[in-house]
């Protein structure tokens, strides 16, 4: 080929290539050469090496060690060994290495920059301008945490060691997602990049020598998935936080049920794009570029379903295939492209597997040269139906699918119809109807009029299978905390035992179930007797099981509009079961020592206190309006999780399950409670309380019966959002384990025990009954 004249560019305006230089990466590359781990501050002998390539060119770049079981047991145990020196340091001793971090970040920009790109084959443009800046960005905001965590977050203690599994689609950066929080929280840390990607990783960990960081606070292990799995397993970890793909992320919540290990899973997405037909959309078809073919589609909150209003959609699709057909793909380390090369040749036959199986709707191909190798054109199908594969698989590839809508509750129902809720993009230049989508779409992450924006002050997470907590923020802080009170095991308690000799009943008293607002005969027809402690019969309770769990789930789902009562009326009601409570609190004293042998006067007035405490919150735990750095806001506002089973504690079956109930409620969630298994009259005599408060039918359920069985379903349940246990059975592996179905979100008490009456862990419940979107509106003309 000739090279051509100025005169021949001027006449053709093609961009001529502008490639970024390797030498510099090649360099270090060659002066390493195969790479063990980065274990206890430093890189141990390579053995058993695989390849990293570049995808681009297929050309491998540098071997690196595939970590067995003894490597991650190695680097766990280097991290055990610096945390508790780590967690001491004050704040501000952390928060200055993770300074020294950030700068130096900042310092090898362009060759982390490039040997990113090289690794990954995702364009110079993003790891230049998005991913390293924003690694940078999240060592700088963490470093700001590490400062203020000893005098805003009293009481609360690192987790200790966390193990970090991450994904190939923005290996620093999610490296950055995982340490810098963790760290800034006193954790030390052992992380698996992944098979693909590895070598940035490897990089920062030679950065971490120049910043001095103590040995062993961060140790890195490459490998496979096989390299993960010991890592999740591993015995002394205390915390596993992992980004990857939803069918992983079920394996993971598996192998750690029951473990203690606290558990983090930012999971996969198939993420709705709706654009309104008012929408400026020349702006619409911009970020839609950005939204599905920014690092080739390979990104868990990709724009990747486009849902385009009726009245436009013709429109939208011809010009956004001509924009398709001006995209350049090429050298990912040319300046002048736009789409890169797919991560490896597996994940390229995945997506053309899923593309040429495909027979619904048309296919288009973007009209653009397809150079030779790891790469796939940006491809469009329309026409597809809710229901099609396509429509509701995650591709991971350049590929958007589409379909169109009438109004805007199609719009909602058909962003909904997903098992997925990681983000939604939400086009119009209608601010009201904007405002009005975003709380309704289920996504941790919306944006209006903009896409793919991030920030360290932003939480990022999903719902659903695309995984539960956030990162970044505050929010995404508390991921790596726990209370620093110590907690004891938790007694078994038994319920009472029937007297040899019981005397005859002559009223029958069996309290029924509380479903929809009704009191409800046990599906089974059984019940238990209940006995005091001196052998005094005191009435029967359901035998609750599946099919009342179901009917239960059925009723709270029916309640759900209390999410959009205000948090006003929900805080009067709250206050009205107070009073009538209060109005009551002799007879529930009384059925408390009946019950239990025990005085039940200070049981009762601290429910009622407690009422108090969550109503009095129901209005006042706001969200936030966070400082990113856009002209505009990030809201990060509390929604309520949905659905809530909750496995009631037995040693204060009472003011156990208000607790329980009342942030539940306060935050808008409808509930499922299963109260004390050997206490459970003191929560079928509330039943009066509830009917007489006001409280709309469903919103609190309530199934008596054995916690075992009912915690298998509710935790299996598909249509519940969380399970909560404190329950005296050991149920939290079965809860964790079972939850894994539609991963929802659990809170277990791992067998340890709760002073109910001192209560001093208000948020903890108040997070555990929220979930917060963040929701970007830039804005100006
Ligand atoms: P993956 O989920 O298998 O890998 C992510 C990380 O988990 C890697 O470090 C891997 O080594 C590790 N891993 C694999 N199996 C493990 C196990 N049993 N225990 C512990 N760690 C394990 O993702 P993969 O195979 O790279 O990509 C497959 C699909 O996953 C993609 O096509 C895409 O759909 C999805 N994906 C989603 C991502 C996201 O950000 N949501 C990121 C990467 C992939």
């Amino acid at each position: 080929m000739t090279t051509p004249t100025v005169r021949d560019i001027f006449d053709s305006m093609a961009y001529g290539p502008a490639p970024e230089s390797n030498a510099e990466v090649l360099a270090w590359l060659s002066k390493h050469k195969s790479f063990g781990h980065w274990i206890d501050g430093a890189f141990t002998k390579p053995g058993n090496t695989f390849e990293s390539r570049n995808p681009a060119s297929a050309k491998p770049l540098a071997l690196v060690t595939q970590g067995s079981a003894s490597d991650v047991d190695a680097a766990v145990k280097a991290a055990r060994r610096a945390q508790p020196k780590w967690a001491k340091l004050p704040g501000h001793a952390r928060a200055k290495y993770l300074y020294a971090l950030a700068r130096l970040v900042q310092k090898h920009a362009r060759l982390l920059s490039v040997l990113e790109t090289m690794d990954n084959g995702k364009p110079i443009r993003e790891s230049r301008d998005i991913d390293i800046p924003l690694v940078a960005r999240h060592f700088y905001y963490h470093a700001g945490l590490a400062q203020l965590i000893d005098t805003e977050l009293p009481g609360q203690a690192p987790l200790g060691v966390c193990g970090a599994v991450i994904p190939w689609n923005f290996p620093l950066l999610m490296l950055a997602w995982k340490v810098a929080p963790a760290l800034a929280a006193g954790n030390t840390v052992v992380l698996k990049p992944a098979e693909y990607t590895p070598l940035t990783a490897l990089l920062f960990a030679e950065l971490t020598r120049e910043a001095g960081l103590p040995k062993g606070v961060l140790n890195i292990v490459t490998g496979d998935g096989d390299t993960g799995a010991a890592l999740v397993n591993h015995p002394d970890v205390n915390k596993i936080a992992f980004t990857g793909s939803t069918a992983v992320g079920r394996k993971i919540r598996e192998a750690t049920a029951g473990s203690g290990k606290a558990l983090t899973l930012e999971l996969g997405g198939k993420s709705p794009y709706i654009v309104f037909d008012d929408a400026d959309i020349d702006s619409a078809i911009e970020g839609l570029v950005d939204a599905i073919w920014f690092n080739q589609g390979q990104v868990c909150c990709a724009g990747s379903r486009l849902l385009v209003q009726e009245g436009i959609a013709d429109r939208f699709y011809e010009k956004l295939k001509r924009r398709m057909d001006g995209l350049r793909l090429g050298d990912p380390l040319d300046k002048c492209i736009d789409v890169g090369a797919i991560v490896d040749p597996v994940q390229l036959a995945t997506i053309r597997g899923l593309v040429d199986t495909n027979k619904d709707g048309e296919t288009y191909h973007a009209a653009c040269d397809l150079p030779e190798g790891c790469f796939y054109p940006p491809t469009l199908i329309t026409g597809l139906s809710a229901a099609s594969t396509l429509m509701q698989e995650e591709i991971f590839g350049p590929v958007l699918v589409a379909m169109t809508f009438r109004t805007p509750v199609e719009a909602v129902d058909l962003a909904n119809n997903t098992k997925y809720g990681l983000a939604a993009t939400i086009w119009t230049e209608n601010i009201n109807l904007a405002l009005d989508i975003a709380p309704k779409v289920k996504a941790g992450v919306v944006w209006i009029n903009a896409t793919n924006l991030f920030d360290a002050a932003a939480g990022f997470g999903g719902m659903r299978e695309s995984g539960f907590g956030r990162e970044g923020g505050w929010e995404g802080l508390m991921a790596y905390l726990k209370p620093s009170h110590a907690a004891k095991a938790i007694a078994q308690i038994k319920p009472f035992e029937a007297p040899a000799n019981p005397e005859a009943s002559s009223i029958d008293r069996t309290a029924k179930l509380y479903i929809a607002g009704k009191q409800a005969r046990p599906d089974g027809g059984y019940s238990l007797p209940i006995w005091s402690p001196k052998g005094k019969l005191l009435g029967h309770a359901g035998i609750g099981n599946r099919k009342d769990i179901r009917n239960a789930v059925e009723a709270a789902h029916a309640a759900k509009s209390w999410a959009k009562t205000t948090a006003h009326t929900r805080a009067q009601i709250l206050y009205y079961i107070a009073e009538n409570l209060s109005a009551r609190a002799a007879e529930f004293a009384t059925r408390l020592r009946d019950l239990t042998g025990k005085s039940g006067e200070a049981e009762v007035e601290a429910a009622i206190s407690r009422l108090f405490t969550y109503a009095a919150w129901a209005d006042k735990f706001d969200g936030a309006v966070k400082s990113v750095p856009i002209r505009g806001v990030a809201l990060a506002m509390n929604e309520p999780c949905g659905v809530i089973g909750a496995l009631c504690p037995d040693d204060a079956p009472l003011l156990g399950l208000i607790s329980v109930m009342a942030p539940a409620i306060a935050m808008g969630n409808t509930c499922i409670l299963v109260p004390s298994e050997a206490f459970p009259l003191a929560a079928t005599d509330f039943y009066q309380v509830l009917d007489t408060s006001d409280l709309p039918a469903g919103v609190v359920n309530i199934v008596t019966g054995p916690h075992t069985e009912l915690a298998k379903t509710l935790a299996g349940h598909r249509d519940v959002d969380a399970v909560w246990s404190f329950s005296a059975a050991p149920l939290s592996a079965l809860i964790e384990k079972e939850s894994a179905g539609n991963i929802k979100r659990t809170w277990v008490n791992n067998g340890q025990s709760r002073d109910w009456l001192a209560h001093p862990d208000t948020h903890a419940f108040l997070r555990a009954a929220t979930e917060v979107k963040t929701i970007w509106v830039p804005y100006g003309e």
